[in-house]
Protein backbone atom coordinates (compact mmCIF):
# COMPACT_ATOMS: atom_id res chain seq x y z
CA UNK A 1 0.00 0.00 0.00
CA UNK A 2 1.48 3.56 -0.98
CA UNK A 3 1.97 5.86 1.71
CA UNK A 4 -0.11 8.79 0.75
CA UNK A 5 2.20 11.13 2.62
CA UNK A 6 5.44 10.38 1.20
CA UNK A 7 6.41 13.28 -1.29
CA UNK A 8 8.61 10.99 -2.78
CA UNK A 9 9.75 7.14 -2.97
CA UNK A 10 12.73 7.35 -2.75
CA UNK A 11 14.28 3.34 -3.54
CA UNK A 12 16.88 1.47 -1.88
CA UNK A 13 18.71 -2.11 -1.03
CA UNK A 14 20.26 -0.34 2.21
CA UNK A 15 18.65 -1.18 5.06
CA UNK A 16 18.62 1.37 7.96
CA UNK A 17 20.99 -0.76 9.51
CA UNK A 18 23.48 -1.13 7.02
CA UNK A 19 23.60 2.44 6.14
CA UNK A 20 24.15 3.19 10.44
CA UNK A 21 26.56 1.06 10.27
CA UNK A 22 28.18 1.85 6.29
CA UNK A 23 27.62 5.89 7.19
CA UNK A 24 31.14 7.64 7.29
CA UNK A 25 32.50 10.92 7.43
CA UNK A 26 34.02 11.16 4.07
CA UNK A 27 36.85 13.77 2.79
CA UNK A 28 37.59 12.56 -0.35
CA UNK A 29 35.58 12.84 -3.56
CA UNK A 30 35.19 12.35 -7.14
CA UNK A 31 34.67 15.55 -9.35
CA UNK A 32 31.68 14.04 -10.45
CA UNK A 33 28.58 16.53 -9.84
CA UNK A 34 25.69 15.05 -7.91
CA UNK A 35 22.04 15.25 -10.09
CA UNK A 36 19.45 18.39 -8.32
CA UNK A 37 17.22 15.39 -8.72
CA UNK A 38 18.97 13.37 -5.65
CA UNK A 39 19.59 16.08 -3.54
CA UNK A 40 15.87 17.10 -3.40
CA UNK A 41 15.50 13.34 -2.63
CA UNK A 42 17.46 13.69 0.41
CA UNK A 43 16.16 16.84 1.25
CA UNK A 44 12.91 15.06 1.56
CA UNK A 45 14.25 11.87 3.25
CA UNK A 46 15.29 14.98 6.01
CA UNK A 47 12.21 16.21 6.21
CA UNK A 48 10.76 12.85 7.21
CA UNK A 49 12.78 13.57 10.37
CA UNK A 50 10.27 14.15 13.74
CA UNK A 51 10.36 17.26 14.99
CA UNK A 52 8.91 18.79 18.53
CA UNK A 53 4.98 19.82 18.40
CA UNK A 54 5.45 19.52 14.40
CA UNK A 55 6.96 22.73 14.18
CA UNK A 56 9.28 21.56 11.25
CA UNK A 57 11.80 24.25 11.80
CA UNK A 58 14.12 23.91 8.90
CA UNK A 59 14.84 25.48 5.95
CA UNK A 60 17.65 24.36 3.60
CA UNK A 61 20.24 25.85 1.30
CA UNK A 62 22.48 24.01 -1.67
CA UNK A 63 25.56 24.97 -2.82
CA UNK A 64 26.94 23.40 -5.78
CA UNK A 65 29.10 26.74 -6.99
CA UNK A 66 32.66 25.83 -6.93
CA UNK A 67 33.73 29.54 -6.64
CA UNK A 68 31.79 30.25 -4.26
CA UNK A 69 32.48 27.19 -1.92
CA UNK A 70 36.18 27.98 -2.21
CA UNK A 71 35.95 31.20 -1.01
CA UNK A 72 33.51 29.77 1.54
CA UNK A 73 35.88 27.58 2.77
CA UNK A 74 38.35 30.60 3.12
CA UNK A 75 36.37 32.28 5.11
CA UNK A 76 35.67 29.78 7.23
CA UNK A 77 39.26 29.20 8.14
CA UNK A 78 40.10 32.53 8.77
CA UNK A 79 36.81 32.98 11.65
CA UNK A 80 38.30 29.00 12.81
CA UNK A 81 41.34 30.48 13.10
CA UNK A 82 40.51 33.80 14.99
CA UNK A 83 37.93 31.69 17.67
CA UNK A 84 40.70 29.20 18.15
CA UNK A 85 43.63 31.42 19.01
CA UNK A 86 44.60 31.80 22.76
CA UNK A 87 42.70 28.72 23.74
CA UNK A 88 44.54 25.96 25.17
CA UNK A 89 41.79 23.40 24.61
CA UNK A 90 43.17 20.58 22.50
CA UNK A 91 40.33 21.08 20.05
CA UNK A 92 41.18 24.54 19.05
CA UNK A 93 44.71 23.56 18.42
CA UNK A 94 43.80 20.60 16.45
CA UNK A 95 41.05 23.12 14.63
CA UNK A 96 44.11 25.72 14.42
CA UNK A 97 46.49 23.43 12.70
CA UNK A 98 44.22 22.00 10.49
CA UNK A 99 42.57 25.74 9.07
CA UNK A 100 46.62 26.99 9.31
CA UNK A 101 47.49 24.61 6.41
CA UNK A 102 47.14 27.11 3.04
CA UNK A 103 45.94 23.43 1.03
CA UNK A 104 43.20 22.57 3.25
CA UNK A 105 39.66 22.89 2.45
CA UNK A 106 36.60 23.11 5.06
CA UNK A 107 34.80 21.32 2.06
CA UNK A 108 37.13 18.59 0.87
CA UNK A 109 36.24 19.99 -2.21
CA UNK A 110 33.45 18.23 -2.32
CA UNK A 111 30.65 19.00 -5.43
CA UNK A 112 27.82 20.13 -3.15
CA UNK A 113 27.04 21.48 0.41
CA UNK A 114 23.57 21.50 1.76
CA UNK A 115 23.26 23.52 5.29
CA UNK A 116 20.27 23.08 7.36
CA UNK A 117 18.96 26.22 8.77
CA UNK A 118 16.41 27.03 11.88
CA UNK A 119 13.94 29.27 11.05
CA UNK A 120 12.72 29.43 14.45
CA UNK A 121 13.93 29.23 18.04
CA UNK A 122 12.78 27.21 20.82
CA UNK A 123 14.04 24.63 22.90
CA UNK A 124 14.10 21.72 20.24
CA UNK A 125 14.88 23.37 17.27
CA UNK A 126 18.44 21.96 16.76
CA UNK A 127 17.63 19.21 17.62
CA UNK A 128 15.22 19.08 15.17
CA UNK A 129 17.80 19.86 12.72
CA UNK A 130 20.07 17.24 13.58
CA UNK A 131 17.76 14.67 13.11
CA UNK A 132 16.70 15.86 9.56
CA UNK A 133 20.51 15.98 9.39
CA UNK A 134 21.27 12.26 9.52
CA UNK A 135 18.00 11.47 7.93
CA UNK A 136 19.66 13.23 5.15
CA UNK A 137 23.43 11.26 5.83
CA UNK A 138 21.75 8.08 5.94
CA UNK A 139 20.17 8.50 3.29
CA UNK A 140 22.35 9.75 1.05
CA UNK A 141 24.29 7.09 2.46
CA UNK A 142 21.67 4.51 0.89
CA UNK A 143 22.26 6.13 -2.31
CA UNK A 144 26.26 5.54 -2.32
CA UNK A 145 26.69 9.00 -1.85
CA UNK A 146 29.20 10.50 1.15
CA UNK A 147 28.85 12.85 3.77
CA UNK A 148 30.44 14.71 6.39
CA UNK A 149 29.10 17.59 8.29
CA UNK A 150 31.37 20.68 8.62
CA UNK A 151 30.99 21.91 11.83
CA UNK A 152 34.02 24.58 10.51
CA UNK A 153 31.57 26.26 8.56
CA UNK A 154 28.52 26.99 11.03
CA UNK A 155 30.64 30.34 12.42
CA UNK A 156 31.03 31.97 8.52
CA UNK A 157 27.40 30.81 7.14
CA UNK A 158 26.06 33.11 10.20
CA UNK A 159 27.55 35.78 9.42
CA UNK A 160 25.41 38.57 8.09
CA UNK A 161 27.48 38.61 4.43
CA UNK A 162 26.99 35.18 3.91
CA UNK A 163 24.01 35.36 4.93
CA UNK A 164 22.74 37.94 2.33
CA UNK A 165 25.43 36.80 -0.11
CA UNK A 166 22.96 33.36 0.01
CA UNK A 167 19.80 35.02 0.44
CA UNK A 168 19.39 33.70 3.88
CA UNK A 169 16.39 35.69 5.61
CA UNK A 170 18.26 37.21 8.71
CA UNK A 171 16.47 35.39 11.54
CA UNK A 172 17.41 32.14 10.25
CA UNK A 173 20.39 30.39 12.11
CA UNK A 174 22.82 27.32 9.93
CA UNK A 175 22.42 24.18 12.43
CA UNK A 176 23.96 21.81 9.92
CA UNK A 177 26.52 22.16 7.15
CA UNK A 178 26.99 18.52 5.37
CA UNK A 179 29.16 18.15 2.51
CA UNK A 180 27.86 15.28 -0.29
CA UNK A 181 29.29 13.78 -2.88
CA UNK A 182 30.68 10.16 -4.62
CA UNK A 183 32.99 8.65 -1.99
CA UNK A 184 36.83 8.83 -4.20
CA UNK A 185 37.23 5.29 -2.38
CA UNK A 186 37.06 4.05 0.78
CA UNK A 187 36.68 5.55 4.23
CA UNK A 188 37.54 3.12 6.92
CA UNK A 189 35.38 2.91 9.99
CA UNK A 190 36.22 5.10 13.38
CA UNK A 191 35.80 2.56 16.05
CA UNK A 192 33.42 3.39 18.97
CA UNK A 193 34.02 3.12 22.47
CA UNK A 194 31.78 0.79 24.11
CA UNK A 195 28.25 2.22 25.55
CA UNK A 196 27.98 3.21 28.82
CA UNK A 197 24.91 1.96 30.40
CA UNK A 198 24.83 3.77 33.59
CA UNK A 199 21.30 3.09 34.95
CA UNK A 200 18.92 0.00 33.63
CA UNK A 201 15.89 -0.65 35.97
C1 LIG B 1 28.63 18.48 14.84
C2 LIG B 1 29.71 17.86 13.99
C3 LIG B 1 30.67 18.69 13.43
C4 LIG B 1 31.67 18.14 12.61
N1 LIG B 1 32.55 18.98 11.99
C5 LIG B 1 33.49 18.47 11.17
C6 LIG B 1 34.36 19.35 10.46
O1 LIG B 1 34.30 20.57 10.54
N2 LIG B 1 35.29 18.78 9.64
C7 LIG B 1 35.39 17.42 9.49
O2 LIG B 1 36.26 16.97 8.73
N3 LIG B 1 34.56 16.57 10.14
C8 LIG B 1 33.61 17.05 10.96
N4 LIG B 1 32.72 16.22 11.60
C9 LIG B 1 32.81 14.76 11.34
C10 LIG B 1 33.37 14.01 12.54
O3 LIG B 1 34.74 14.27 12.65
C11 LIG B 1 33.10 12.49 12.34
O4 LIG B 1 31.71 12.29 12.32
C12 LIG B 1 33.72 11.65 13.45
O5 LIG B 1 35.13 11.69 13.36
C13 LIG B 1 33.29 10.19 13.41
O6 LIG B 1 33.56 9.62 12.15
P1 LIG B 1 32.40 8.93 11.31
O7 LIG B 1 31.34 9.98 11.06
O8 LIG B 1 33.06 8.45 10.03
O9 LIG B 1 31.87 7.79 12.11
C14 LIG B 1 31.72 16.73 12.40
C15 LIG B 1 30.73 15.92 12.96
C16 LIG B 1 29.74 16.47 13.74
C17 LIG B 1 28.66 15.57 14.30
Amino acid sequence: MTNPQKTTQPETAMSVMDAIYQRRAVRDYTPQKIDQAIIRTLIDAAIHAPTAMHEEPWAFAVIQDKNMLNRLSYSAKELVRSEAHGSDSYQAKHALDLVSKPDFHVFYNAGALIVIYSRLQGPFVAADCWLSAENLMLAACAKGLGTCVIGFAVSALNMPEWKAELKIPAEMTAIAPIIMGMPAGETPLVPRKQPEIISWN
